[in-house]
């Protein structure tokens, strides 16, 4: 039985309970993050909650919770859950009103969730023990605010299921020009030249705090280039390697694109050094 935090209790799962009036459940009113931990010890925490506070504010919840407050959180979550993998999953909506309306009222009280979950364990560093992903393609149908990390998840969980029910374990999300802007829950590189390429961060697509951490090792490293820029559906499959990251996965390389191999359908070797760069470094932050 896992222990979950629900309004200020550590509580098992099976009694967390949650008015239907809440917000979060009428409208997907809220935000969230989920940060990863190996054996206790969190990547990226404060990058993390200073991104729900970004969104908090982004969205107009009030929630003063310090960096201090959420750090106890999530270390006594872990503790009561066994430690191992865990991906902390941290939620605050805008709370439970009376009558339900678009609109909302000041001062209501949000609701804070946080449970946690089992992730693959920390990341292999070897070709073949990765099981890499065979992705599809499609037209991005969700909304113009894709930079908050909203609760709201209609649009990333069709265009997902879309493609896992096709067989494939990504959906790559491009916008009408044919221009790459992230999976439906990750963001996407592209190496060309030996040089890892992302699309910039805009409206279109989630500013990931693992995107932000790889960068940032890469640049720190210089072995490999690392540029931010547009990039055409074309250079996707023309890609010598393709890679997508997320808190919950970390670096994984992509070996088909919409039934298309790209490096024959090998995981490549830039990804293999990448990897060992990000598992060296990502405990600093
Ligand atoms: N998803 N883009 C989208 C749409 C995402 O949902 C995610 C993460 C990312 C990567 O962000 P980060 O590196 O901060 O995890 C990019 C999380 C893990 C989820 O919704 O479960």
């Amino acid at each position: 039985m896992s222990v979950v935090f629900l309004n200020q209790k550590f509580i098992p799962s099976e009694e967390a309970k949650i008015s239907p009036m809440d917000r979060g459940f009428l409208f997907g009113d809220g935000v969230y993050e989920v940060l990863p931990s190996y054996d206790g010890e969190i990547i990226g925490f404060d990058l993390h909650i200073d991104r729900l506070k970004t969104n908090m504010s982004a969205v107009g919840i009030s929630l003063s919770w310090t960096h201090q407050k959420w750090l106890e959180i999530c270390k006594t979550l872990i503790k009561k859950n066994g430690f191992g993998s865990l991906g902390v999953y941290l939620h605050v909506s805008r709370g439970p009103e009376p009558v339900r309306s678009h609109s909302y009222a000041d001062g209501i009280d949000p609701t804070v969730f946080v449970f946690s979950f089992k992730i693959p364990p920390e990341q292999i560093v070897c070709k073949s023990q990765i099981v890499p992903y065979k992705v599809s393609t499609s037209l991005d149908l969700r909304w113009s605010r894709c930079q908050i990390k909203a609760t709201s998840l209609l649009g990333n969980v069709m265009h997902l299921q879309q493609g896992q029910q096709n067989g494939f374990n990504e959906t790559l999300l491009f916008n009408d020009k044919d221009e790459l802007r992230e999976g439906s829950t990750c963001n996407v590189y592209i190496v060309k030249n030996g040089v890892v390429i992302t699309p910039p961060l805009d409206n279109h697509i989630l500013p990931g705090i693992t995107r932000c951490i790889l960068l940032d090792l890469l640049l720190k490293d210089g072995s490999i280039g690392v540029e931010e820029r547009i990039i055409s559906k074309e250079e996707v499959f023309s890609a010598t390697e393709v890679w997508i990251t997320s808190s919950s996965k970390g670096v994984i390389p992509v070996v088909e694109v919409d039934g298309k191999l790209i490096n024959d359908g090998e995981v490549g070797d830039i990804w293999l050094l990448a990897q060992k760069i990000y598992s060296a470094g990502k405990k600093n932050y």
